[in-house]
């Protein structure tokens, strides 16, 4: 969609007669920007490491309020979408940009269903992996061989290929992430069942056995379904910029889904939910909480308190709001209430929370911080938690990569502050 500026911005450079006139341009919601693609012609380049002041793309799907802690999904905001939808309700507002009515919800849903198997050979790529190689590193693999099979849907400019990719994707990442923990088990796989809901199936490939049906519990299945929904957008983070620039070269949706996987796999991003439950064991009593808060703000010490902090929300993030109140009704299901790992959590928040250091620079509880305590509770180790995450993302990646892909765009590709060698003479082996 073509953007109008609203205003004009005045560049004015030293020692440059003419100043540099800018276009602002406004979005429906949030701050304005500064269209500076221009300013390549003039001979200059902005610089932003970390992209801490740049909006790489315009976008209609997702908005986040920082200062105020407001999260919306196509205008709707988080809370209600949690209390009120689901996962592949979310999914299909994501991919089409209004809430389905009943009949488009129930084709979505069998349409999904129907795509929930993987292709038997893909079975053989598992075997390849040592059984302690960490489930996120089989993730990214086994996603990115998907394009090895659907030849007949890899035609980015074709909007049924599109498609049929965006339900296959949706479709087989619970099926690929039950059975990288299946073959990090030593276990056989467990074929999905399309008699199940998308979140009572995941848990059903995760933890059925051939020698035992597992027996799903409502509640734990709803608190698996708000954590699938809770993770599934997120606007411009690392992995959908990822998402978007792989896909800005034409690249397949498979392979720049999997480009997205690599870029969740960090601890500052995706995976800190494992990073949180690692370093509440790290810290293993309450009495110790004061000493690590300590060390959180130690300058000279890298720790940081896992779970803390986001470069847009100096507020509470809403999704942990969700999170904390659904990791009491997880607890409370499995009668486990006093489960230590909680007590210490909410410890360490209220503690955090009270600290000028925290308060200061506005830290406050992400996503991350209470998620790991529920999978945990619902049996789901640390080094799966990330992968829940990656399948949660899907259709947020998949939303960004057909918006980017179904209109004009331009192959993503960023400048440089260059500050090595000036151009000098090649050095001679025997020479140096
Ligand atoms: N514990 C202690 N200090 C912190 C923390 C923390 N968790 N987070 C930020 N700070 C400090 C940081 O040291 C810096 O201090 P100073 O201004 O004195 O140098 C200041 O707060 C600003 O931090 P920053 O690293 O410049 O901020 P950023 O926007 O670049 O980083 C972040 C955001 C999420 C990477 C960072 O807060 C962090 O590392 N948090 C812990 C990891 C985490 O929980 N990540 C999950 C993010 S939510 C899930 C997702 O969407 O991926």
């Amino acid at each position: 969609m073509a953007n109008k500026p609203t205003k004009m911005a005045t560049l004015t450079i030293e020692g440059v007669a003419d100043p540099i006139e800018l276009p602002i341009l406004s979005g429906s919601l949030g701050p304005d920007v500064i269209d500076v693609s221009k300013l390549t012609s003039q001979g200059y380049f902005t610089y932003d490491p970390g992209f801490v002041s740049t909006a790489a793309c315009d976008s209609e799907i997702t908005y986040i309020d920082g200062d105020q802690g407001i999260l919306l999904h196509r205008g709707y905001p988080i809370g209600e979408l949690a209390e009120k939808s689901d996962y592949l309700e979310l999914c299909y507002l994501l991919l089409n940009g209004e809430l389905p009515n009943a009949s488009d919800k129930k084709e979505f849903v069998e349409t999904i269903k129907n795509h929930t198997m993987v292709h038997e050979q893909l079975r053989h790529f598992f075997q390849g992996f040592r059984r302690d190689a960490h489930p996120m590193s089989i993730m990214c693999g086994v996603t990115g061989a998907l394009s090895a099979f659907y030849h007949d849907s890899l035609d980015i400019d074709d909007a049924e290929h599109r498609k049929v990719t965006t339900h296959r994707l949706i479709a087989k990442m619970p099926t690929l992430a039950a059975m990288t923990y299946k073959h990090t088990k030593g276990h056989p796989f467990v074929y999905p069942r399309n008699d199940l809901s998308y979140a009572e199936n995941f848990l059903h490939m995760m933890f059925a056995t051939p020698c035992e049906e597992y027996k799903v519990s409502p509640t734990i299945a709803k608190a698996m379904d708000r954590i699938f929904l809770l993770h599934a957008d997120h606007e411009q983070n690392a992995s959908t910029s990822t998402v978007r620039l792989a896909g800005s070269t034409g690249a397949n949706p498979f392979a720049c889904i999997a480009a997205g996987i690599a870029a969740l796999w960090g601890p500052a991003h995706g995976g800190a939910n494992e990073a949180v439950l690692n370093m509440l064991d790290e810290i293993g009593t309450v009495d110790n909480i004061d000493k690590y808060i300590k060390k959180a703000k130690d300058k000279d010490d890298p720790f940081r308190i896992m779970g803390f902090g986001h470069r847009v929300y100096k507020n509470y993030d809403p999704r942990a709001t969700v999170m904390q109140q659904t990791c009491r009704e997880v607890l409370a299901e499995l009668g486990v209430e006093n489960n230590p790992t909680l007590q210490m959590a909410q410890r360490l928040e209220k503690i955090a929370l009270e600290d000028e250091y925290f308060v200061s620079k506005r830290l406050y509880p992400n996503v991350d911080f209470y998620s790991g305590i529920i999978l945990k509770a619902i049996g789901i180790p640390p080094e799966m938690f990330t992968v829940i995450f990656a399948t949660g993302r899907t259709p947020g990646w998949i939303a960004h990569w057909n918006e980017m892909i179904s209109a004009p765009y331009k192959i993503g590709r960023p400048r440089q502050l260059y500050k090595g060698y000036a151009q000098r003479d090649f050095v001679e082996l025997a020479k140096r």
